[in-house]
């Protein structure tokens, strides 16, 4: 049974919080500022039966309390469909998402029926849903619900967690966010010193420079096979595609026409690629012989790419590719 639990009501705070004029959209938009994790809280539901017998809800509002005894809490919408389960509910526990759960966080943010149909999970403490893939989780008893506005403010002791060292799922400023390291946390070439040059800080030459050194390893496999960096461009250009335009095959390349029939011509003559005439139009595409040839290029190219972006963590990876992605359309 539950230890000491009971519902307080702080009913001056309650009244000082109604009597105010802030605007509750642009209050909650101010408070998206506070980024938070996300996590999916679960419980039995003594009322429910079959696979409604549990109920889970999608919660940012979640937070440590003490450290000893080891407290944490919640707060639930008093409008939730499970509001009910979850005040009395002798147990429950917290779910922290990790960075790829995106799905299951809408999924239980969506009031529905049979909410874990098709979800992978074993029973914790008191039959709370423990979901798989999580960053952690705590199994907590209730032990103080407290009055808070429009929300019930749920306090659980914890007694058993798990952790996955998965990097948790975030929520800031109303969206889906992956953490990454503060540069200020790292020892490495970021901590500029005090006799920084312009170069060592400026954009183009991080970026020109990282590419120079990327490919050295890789224009030499080129040069060993016979092609030089530009019709390596061209060639790479067409991988994974059925063809491409001249305009297009310019675009990819990033070279200039000149450069590219030029390269088309060598390329040609050699079997590597092909021109078919449509009418106006000439799509240019990998030969099978092409084909052959680029293929393990490709594979050393994503080798390389792999080395290089093991000094990020995957989700640094991804945003950092993203990132240049945003330059590259800014500035096309
Ligand atoms: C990122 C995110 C955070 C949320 N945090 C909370 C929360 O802390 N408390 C809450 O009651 N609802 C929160 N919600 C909304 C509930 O997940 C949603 O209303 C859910 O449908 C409630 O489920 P139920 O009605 O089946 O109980 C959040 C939703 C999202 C997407």
């Amino acid at each position: 049974m539950v230890g000491i639990k009971e519902r307080q009501k702080v009913t001056a705070m309650n009244q000082a919080l109604t009597e105010t004029t802030i605007d509750p959209m642009a209050f909650r938009n101010a408070l998206g500022n506070f980024a938070t994790g996300v996590t999916i809280v679960t419980a039995r539901d003594d009322a429910g039966e079959g696979s409604n017998q549990y109920v889970g809800t999608t919660a940012s509002s979640f937070n440590s309390v003490s450290l000893e005894p080891p407290l944490v809490l919640w707060s639930i919408d008093k409008r939730a469909r499970s509001l009910e389960a979850y005040e009395k509910a002798e147990f429950f526990a917290v779910n922290v998402l990790a960075a790829d759960q995106v799905s299951l966080s809408n999924h239980f943010a969506r009031p529905q029926e049979d909410k874990f149909s098709g979800i992978d999970y074993e029973l914790g403490l008191g039959d709370a849903p423990l979901l798989k893939g999580c960053a952690a989780q705590f199994e907590c008893e209730t032990k103080y619900q407290y009055e808070g506005g429009d929300h019930i403010i749920i306090v659980g002791e914890v007694k058993r967690f798990h952790t996955t060292g998965r990097s948790g799922l975030m929520f800031h400023r109303g969206k889906y966010v992956v953490s990454s390291f503060h540069p200020c946390n790292e020892q490495l070439p970021d901590d500029l010193g005090t006799d920084a040059g312009f170069v060592d800080d400026y954009l183009h030459y991080l970026v020109g420079r990282s590419f120079d050194q990327l490919m050295t390893k890789l224009t030499s496999v080129l040069h060993s096979q016979g092609l030089d960096e530009n019709e390596y461009r061209v060639m790479a250009s067409l991988g994974g595609k059925d063809g491409c335009s001249l305009k297009e095959l310019m675009h990819n390349s990033i070279l200039s026409e000149e450069v590219v029939n030029d390269k088309l011509r060598g390329l040609c003559a050699a079997g590597l690629l092909s021109r078919e005439h449509h009418g106006d139009t000439t799509r240019i595409k990998l030969t099978d012989t092409g084909r052959q040839k680029l293929e393990p290029l490709l594979k050393v190219a994503k080798t390389n790419e792999a080395e290089a972006l093991g000094v990020f963590t995957a989700d640094e990876a991804m945003m950092f590719k993203r990132y240049l992605r945003r330059i590259i359309a800014w500035t096309e």
